[in-house]
């Protein structure tokens, strides 16, 4: 920073970097241990609570292809769209001036502290969008919807198999089923898709296995296998602090086929 730098961006430079650091020192201690669904909850409450007022700001250098994934899906005037695993329902203010001629948006997710912050978000919203505390691998919306995404949750998810079926289960024929995530590729990745070392292999997943991410090589040919690709992309991001590294995630949009007519 050039000491020209006016006082109030000197100002919010320091605020964010003693945002980051308290987000950071959160990452650094990781998620507690235990394993089972209430300890699940109870687990990301116990690691977002204290930085929830931060999220955004770190996740943005953190999160990439969000917008990409919501301006990919484009859900139409009157659609319904679920995103499970929301957490603080950043990812509304991607949908712009569509999501006032949505019919509804539901941000579904099992944390409260994150969730409080969704709540405040949606208020700008009133009519459409809402912020529900539900598991993503049982949530009902109460009717077929239009779009389902999970940005950056279904490596979060310990059932995520559930969650995708899940997903898939409360999407109409047609709908659109959008995923953004880290990942990795299996050893011998299929012709045509990308192939990581066997460093980045062994490193990232458990890298991130410390904050409760789970990195896979399956959550992106499960994807396929449940719809029709829209649109795939495997690409590297980068990570904030770390600009010597780069991090594998996938952009998926499919769309869910239409049931076999009988016989
Ligand atoms: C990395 S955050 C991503 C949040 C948001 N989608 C975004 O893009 O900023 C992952 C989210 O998944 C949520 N999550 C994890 N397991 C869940 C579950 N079983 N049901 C619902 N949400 C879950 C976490 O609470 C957290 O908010």
């Amino acid at each position: 920073m050039s000491p020209l730098t006016p006082i109030h961006s000197r100002n919010r430079s320091l605020a964010s970097l003693v945002s980051d650091s308290m987000v950071l020192w959160h990452l650094m201690r990781g998620q507690r241990d235990g394993d089972n669904r209430t300890d699940h909850a109870q687990r990301l409450e116990d690691f977002y609570a204290p930085q929830a007022a931060h999220y955004d700001d770190f996740r943005e250098r953190l999160l990439h292809g969000r917008q990409e994934l919501v301006e990919r899906l484009a859900p139409p005037p009157g659609s319904t769209v679920v995103e499970l695993g929301g957490g603080t329902g950043r990812n509304l203010e991607f949908f712009g001036a569509r999501m006032l001629s949505l019919d509804r948006v539901d941000v579904v997710d099992l944390c409260p502290a994150l969730l409080s912050q969704a709540r405040k978000r949606c208020e700008r919203w009133p009519d459409v969008a809402r912020a529900v505390q539900a598991d993503a691998t049982a949530y009902k919306p109460g009717r077929e919807v239009d779009c389902v995404f999970f940005s950056y949750s279904l490596s979060m998810i310990p059932d995520w198999r559930r969650a995708l079926a899940n997903a898939v289960r409360m999407l109409r024929p047609g709908g659109l089923l959008g995923a953004v995530d880290f990942y990795i590729s299996p050893q011998h990745a299929s012709p045509g898709t990308v192939q990581h070392g066997s460093l980045a292999r062994h490193f990232w997943p458990r890298w991130f296995a410390h904050d409760g991410v789970h990195l896979s090589s399956n959550h992106l040919p499960a994807l396929q296998d449940y719809t029709d690709r829209v649109y795939c992309e495997e690409r590297m991001a980068t990570l904030p602090y770390l600009p010597w590294l780069r991090v594998p995630y996938y952009l998926y949009v499919g769309r869910k086929r239409a049931p076999h007519p009988a016989g």
